[in-house]
């Protein structure tokens, strides 16, 4: 199917362009767009006293969800959560430490599988999904809430590791010397994403997105094998339960693999900061969207460099249904004034 280019009426532009509708200006919204560079955020966080006690607050993740909204009225809604609260669900430990990230039990051995209860992930998770349903209720017709997930080989990248990585060793060690057990792990994974993303979707997700922040940590043997095939299975089984979802992917750092990505079915996939724009269009068919890839480090520095930045990336992708966005989370030093140029600058020129 060919780009289209529609009226630039579009009421739901971030819709249109997930059907491979091009728009005459990318809808806009910002990967890690609720949190720390909100001082809303922060007094919140605060007052609520942590990361998963907003999380597990409904009615202040529902706020949390919209404050960036509210400021700078983005094209979509991105829950608030974490990719963390699928392991979280299944019982496994979680915490954040703070500066430190997160931390969880290390998963090492075959005997752990029987510990992953998928029996009470439905319960673990009904906050989550009251957020969902909170959100949904107060948003404007035009600006579609975004459901998530990791995907399962990030999921469990955290899992192995017990937190962060520098490389991941653990889990390429794990890939290599032990696949069954690594197959087993990513299949029990795999099956929850499912469940947690029909919960999100029923709930009133409008998109499901699928963070693989960790992706390109394997070659392409092991990309197809533990990104696009479980990758490939939710977004079958999901737009099997739910025709029309449209399913964003993040195959992180995964380069030239985006290629191999495609074959997941996403209706639009996000670019990271060191992906040239043009190459990655030209790996992907027509009327797959491009997601991205503003470096979250000009959003910090704002101004001519920010606005320059920007226009060169409207150009690479004008031809090509785009949703503009970072290429990384947004981070916590970003000054709010620079998002606020950078949406004045997508929308007005
Ligand atoms: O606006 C949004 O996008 C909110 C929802 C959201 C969060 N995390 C909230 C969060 C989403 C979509 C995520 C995704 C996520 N979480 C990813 C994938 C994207 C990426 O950045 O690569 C990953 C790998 C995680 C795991 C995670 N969560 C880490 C490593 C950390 C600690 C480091 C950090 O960035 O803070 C978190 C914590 C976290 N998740 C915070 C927020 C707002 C910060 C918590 C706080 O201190 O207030």
């Amino acid at each position: 199917m060919e780009a289209r280019l529609t009226v630039p009426t579009e009421p739901k532009p971030l819709l249109a362009t997930l059907r491979g509708h091009r728009q005459p200006r990318p809808p806009l919204w910002l990967m890690r767009q609720a949190g720390r560079y909100l001082p809303e955020y922060r007094a919140l966080r605060a007052e609520k006293g942590g990361f998963l006690a907003l999380v597990h607050d409904s009615a202040a993740a529902a706020e949390v969800t919209v404050q960036p909204l509210r400021r700078f009225g983005f094209d979509g809604a991105i829950l608030f959560s974490d990719i963390l609260m699928l392991p979280y669900g299944l019982g496994w430990g979680l915490r954040f430490a703070e500066g430190e990230g997160p931390v969880l039990p290390k998963f090492t051995e075959r005997a752990q599988l029987a510990e992953l209860d998928m029996a009470g992930l439905a319960e673990r998770t009904a906050p989550i999904m009251e957020t969902v349903r909170l959100v949904r209720a107060g948003l404007p017709e035009g600006t579609p809430l975004i459901g998530f997930a990791g995907s399962p080989f990030t999921v469990a990248c955290y899992m192995i590791e017990g937190g962060g990585s520098k490389d991941f060793g653990a889990v390429r060690k794990m890939a290599w010397g032990d696949p069954q057990l690594f197959a087993d792990l990513l299949e029990v994974v795999t099956a929850a994403t499912i469940e947690y993303l029909d919960a999100q979707a029923k709930a009133g997700a409008q998109v499901l997105m699928l963070f693989d922040s960790w992706a390109g940590v394997l070659p392409p043997t092991l990309f197809a094998k533990h990104v696009v095939d479980p990758t490939t299975r939710i977004v079958t089984e999901m737009k099997r339960r739910f025709p029309g979802l449209p399913m964003i992917g993040f195959p992180r750092l995964a380069g030239t693999m985006i290629g191999a990505y495609a074959a997941t079915g996403v209706n639009a996939i996000g670019i990271d900061t060191a992906t040239d724009p043009a190459i990655a269009a030209s790996l992907l068919p027509a009327n797959t969207a491009l997601q991205g890839n503003l470096d979250p480090l000009a959003l910090v520095a704002g101004g001519e460099a920010l606005t320059t930045e920007a226009r060169k990336l409207l150009l690479a992708l004008q031809g090509r249904p785009h949703i503009f966005n970072l290429g990384h989370g947004i981070i916590p030093q970003t000054p709010p004034e620079n998002v606020k140029l950078l949406v004045d600058f997508i929308r007005n020129g």
